[in-house]
């Protein structure tokens, strides 16, 4: 029996993955979980797979969480130690499925244990990207992608043909605003914003698509991922997101991986690896799919895929002041503090600002976290005054 532990049980992916687990409880025996506000589903996801430890990030649902799983022999902590210490139990397989940096040292805990980590958390990729990698790499921890872009790109990365390899292709849905006018985002909504055409998603990252940083973001995975240079990372937008990505070969070949869009298979891949499971979902029937299309994402409108590349070609601290402001300008954007099309500039605003050196350890990462937050933060108050 695999042993699991699942960070982030109650988020999207969280969800997905417990319900996999719940379908084939003969092969998965669950450790610990873990989440950050949610203790109904948590005691609920507890009470179906019995782990021995719950975590969950918020102290002040540690009372009712405790009172709801009364009679059950399950240990329950709270605050971000304990959500550490779920990962740090002895158990062969970790969702790394917390939002945002937040996940950063319950995911390091998991790699530096040398566990199997289906990583879904890109925020933690792309702010402590090569310090995560080279702590892996130390503790022989074996990271599966779970993006389903990096997945499918996992699935047909010939690694001992990658001499061979021309270029890694990420498709890109495109988004809620992928038809648009720019004139007409400005005017857009939270929930216009969050109502994605083809996947059903967290907050975050359902904002981070419709402004395309999601895929910047991703290119950032996927240089870590499959150390890959960005000028070797094409996006293309493909808006029935049903090709999950691709790798170009120098002979011609196009190797991509086909599938529904949803997190059900690149999660049962990532839990049954090296081998494959079987899924309840109904499969592709690629004849009653529409037609495939591929078209060139648009850069004006989408201006944050540019400056994920910029990001990636400054070095330093970039990546990280990138992702923490972008955090920032989601949040402030879902609570209708700034308007969609200020995202993008608020983050470059941000990064020009708070460029540096390039952070050498886990520690120095969470540090230059928090700092570039506090800017964010002030500036998105003095943004706010000034309108
Ligand atoms: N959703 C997808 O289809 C998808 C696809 C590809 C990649 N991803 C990536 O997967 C990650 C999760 O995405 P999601 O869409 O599942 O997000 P989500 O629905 O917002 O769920 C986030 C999860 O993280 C938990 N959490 C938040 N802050 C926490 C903290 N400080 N400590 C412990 N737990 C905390 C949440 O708990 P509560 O809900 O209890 O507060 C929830 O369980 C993101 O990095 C995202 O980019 C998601």
């Amino acid at each position: 029996m695999k042993t699991i532990t699942v960070l982030g049980s109650t988020g999207s992916v969280g969800r997905t993955t417990i319900k996999l687990l719940l379908e084939n409880r003969d092969k998965f025996e669950v450790k610990a979980l873990a989440a950050g506000n949610n203790w109904k589903l948590l005691a609920e996801q507890a009470r179906l797979l019995s782990p021995s430890f719950v975590a969950i990030e918020n102290c002040d649902a540690y009372k009712p969480l405790q009172e709801a799983l009364d009679g059950e022999k399950i240990q329950v902590g709270a605050g971000s130690e304990a959500v550490v210490e779920a990962a740090k139990i002895n158990a062969d397989w970790v969702m790394a499925g917390i939002v945002g940096v937040a996940g950063l040292p319950a995911t390091v805990a998991a790699v530096r244990r040398g566990a199997l980590i289906a990583f879904a958390n890109k925020e933690c990729l792309v702010s402590a990207g090569s310090i995560l990698i080279e702590e892996a790499r130390k503790s022989n921890a074996k990271l599966i992608p779970v993006d389903s872009e990096h997945n499918a790109i996992f699935q047909v990365f010939e690694n001992e043909n990658k001499h061979s390899i021309d270029k890694i292709i990420l498709t890109a849905s495109g988004g809620p605003f992928r038809t648009i006018k720019l004139s007409d985002m400005e005017l857009t909504t939270p929930e216009a914003a969050l109502a994605h055409p083809n996947w059903k998603m967290g907050a975050k990252i359902s904002i981070d698509s419709a402004t395309m940083m999601n895929k910047g973001l991703e290119i950032i995975e996927a240089c870590f991922l499959f150390a890959m240079p960005e000028n070797r990372i094409d996006v293309i937008v493909h808006p029935q997101s049903i090709v999950h990505s691709l790798v170009a070969y120098r002979d011609g070949s196009l190797l991509a991986q086909l599938g529904s869009p949803d997190m059900t298979t690149p999660i049962a891949y990532s839990l049954a690896w090296p081998e494959r499971m079987a899924i309840s979902q109904q499969l592709l029937d690629l004849k009653v799919t529409a037609p495939l299309t591929f078209e060139e994402p648009d850069n004006v409108r989408f201006p944050a895929l540019n400056l994920a590349r910029e990001s990636i070609r400054l070095a330093g601290n970039s990546n990280l002041v990138l992702n923490a402001a972008n955090e920032i300008a989601v949040k402030g954007f879902l609570s209708r503090q700034i308007k969609f099309t200020d995202i993008v500039p608020f983050i470059k605003t941000v990064l020009d600002r708070e460029y540096g050196k390039e952070p050498i350890s886990i520690d120095e990462v969470l540090l230059m976290d928090r700092a570039v937050r506090q800017s964010a933060n002030h500036f998105l108050k003095m943004k706010m005054n000034n309108t």
